[in-house]
């Protein structure tokens, strides 16, 4: 027997945590019958699974995309105020994915894309610390100052942030653009520490996540992680595996981000 959120992670519908939401959300049946609880268990190869009434089955291939999220698309799977999400941006016929994490609706860049459940899980867990770069389009020049408060952890109305890292890289029209990188992924935390430090963000693009560069990747285009990538993000994770992150955390994870 199996929990059903972590066999809709193996199906690669979504992370756990976002298939734990579909199911209080309603969204998952078992053996036709709807399931609302996180404590149900299956069988699988005997219970018939199905997802907004789509029968599931565990993922045979794992695939891996990188895709440069273009302006105006939503990072989850369905809106229900109908914007378009980045699935659309993908040819038909693929293994099912889902987003690794979130990027704002303008925010553009880095997304990963993949149906392997505990990579996505490594990914975004805080526990792992995994650096996410981004470049920062922000109001004015921040002082010395201002960058050391960013480096040093900022207080936000959810705590105060770890350390980041953060350079000017160049000045446009009196705005600077920040090379920022952050190991955590709160919600809006980039857009929430430059603001937080009198800077607020014009514009946002994540330009790598961990060894994964977005590199010359065309905007609204994907393309499979390399050999060399995918080995590369793996050993990071293998390295960054905190003692406690066993099997049991993976069913309890905080909300986070990317
Ligand atoms: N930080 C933000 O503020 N927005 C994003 O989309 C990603 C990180």
């Amino acid at each position: 027997m199996e929990r059903l959120q972590k066999y809709l992670a193996r199906c690669g519908v979504a992370s756990r945590r976002k298939a734990e939401e579909m199911i209080v959300h309603g969204l998952v049946a078992v053996n036709g019958v709807v399931v609302r609880e996180l404590g149900v268990k299956v069988e699988p190869g005997r219970d018939r699974v199905t997802v907004a009434g789509r029968p599931v089955r565990p993922v045979t291939e794992r695939i891996y995309l990188m895709l440069n999220k273009p302006p105006g698309y939503i990072t989850g799977n369905r809106d229900p105020r109908g914007r378009k999400t980045v699935l659309t941006l993908l040819p038909e016929g693929l293994p099912r994915v889902f987003p690794v994490g979130r990027l704002d609706y303008n925010t553009t860049g880095l997304l990963l894309l993949t149906n392997d459940g505990a990579l996505a899980y490594a990914l975004t867990h805080p526990k792992y610390q995994i650096e996410k770069v981004y470049r920062a389009l922000v109001r004015g020049v921040p002082t010395d100052h201002a960058l050391n408060l960013l480096r040093n952890g900022v207080v936000l109305e959810d705590g105060p942030t770890l350390p980041a890292t953060v350079d000017i890289i160049g000045v446009k029209a009196g705005n600077a653009i920040l090379k920022l990188g952050i190991k955590e992924g709160r919600n809006r935390q980039v857009r929430r520490m430059c603001a937080a430090v009198g800077h607020p963000v014009l514009k946002l693009e994540r330009i790598a996540i961990g060894p994964l560069q977005l590199g010359d990747l065309g905007r609204g285009q994907y393309r499979r992680l390399t050999a060399a990538e995918l080995k590369a993000l793996k050993n990071l994770i293998d390295q960054a595996r905190p003692a406690s992150a066993g099997e049991k955390g993976e069913d309890h994870a905080p909300d986070r981000k990317s």
